[in-house]
């Protein structure tokens, strides 16, 4: 018997990284999967985003654990792909329980060099992304009376990086989308938090698993960090999101910020 036996859980960027890890997890517990990712390619990145093939591995390995995996490819940044997927999920599996919006890019750069195609690709996937996502999902929760939403945002929403304002602009924006849709579905047996991971080892930082990150920067990103460790995995961040779903009380409009004690140090 598992915790999440009966449940069906959503999860958008689900071929790789943490999506993985979150879809892996849910399924041990006992959740059928709806794992989404393999977007249209963006030409502002400078890292390849998951394939066809992760997205086929995740599927293969919640298979393997014994649910069910309704894998496709949708664009969290096209609201015509989610609300069909979301239709498809509903059709498939007759309800909705969880849906974490993992969904994300990153692209680093000092300010004025920000294109106005990188701004637009990075709020179309992290903002209305999760947007789409949240505004699909809502209605069959309502429904049921009962939902739990998780949004990964980010350390970048907690604070100002150099660099990162483009990004960090948008995990902000996920934050407030999050805490005021709390609000609105606090009675509906709804909850909806946000996790904040500080740096997560997944191909977005390290696309080459078989190529070391240089030293210089594992020295950097460990200085910053309480518990000296240059990041976390993605199997921490599940953590944080496996007690969001499961059994969170009376925790909504929350943040649960995974971040190697950094939090110490805000206000
Ligand atoms: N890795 C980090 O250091 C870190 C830190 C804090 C927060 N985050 C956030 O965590 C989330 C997961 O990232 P990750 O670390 O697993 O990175 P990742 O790049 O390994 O995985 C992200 C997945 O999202 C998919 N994706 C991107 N745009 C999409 C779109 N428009 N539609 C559907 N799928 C899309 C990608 O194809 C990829 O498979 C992201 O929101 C990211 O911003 C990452």
């Amino acid at each position: 018997m598992g915790s999440l036996d009966g449940k069906v859980a959503l999860i958008t960027g689900a071929a790789r990284g943490q999506g993985r890890a979150h879809a892996l997890a849910l399924a041990s517990e006992g959740a059928d999967i709806v794992a989404w990712d393999v977007p249209q390619p963006m030409s502002s990145l400078t890292y390849a985003l998951g394939t066809q093939e992760d997205l086929d591995l995740t599927a293969k390995l919640v298979t393997e654990k014994g649910r069910r995996c309704l894998s496709r490819s949708v664009d969290v940044s096209d609201a015509s792909q989610v609300n069909s997927g979301v239709e498809h999920t509903l059709e498939e599996f007759g309800r909705l329980d969880i849906a974490l919006a993992n969904a994300g890019i990153v692209t680093v750069g000092p300010f004025i060099t920000i294109t106005d195609e990188s701004w637009d690709e990075m709020l179309a996937t992290n903002l209305t992304g999760v947007f789409t996502t949240l505004r699909a999902v809502v209605p069959p929760m309502l429904e049921q009376r009962w939902g739990r939403i998780v949004v990964t945002a980010s350390m970048g929403g907690r604070m100002g990086i150099k660099g990162q304002s483009a990004y960090n602009a948008t995990k902000w924006g996920v934050i407030g989308l999050a805490k005021s849709l709390a609000l609105e579905v606090a009675n509906d047996g709804i909850t909806v938090n946000v996790v904040c991971p500080c740096t997560v080892r997944t191909p977005m930082v390290q696309p080459d698993p078989d190529t070391d990150v240089p030293e210089e920067i594992v020295r950097q990103l460990t200085r910053g960090n309480p518990i000296a460790r240059p990041w976390i995995e993605a199997e921490d961040v599940t953590r944080a999101v496996m007690y969001l779903v499961q059994d969170p009380g009376v925790l909504t409009g929350t943040i649960m910020e995974v971040s190697l004690g950094s939090s110490a140090r805000m206000p």
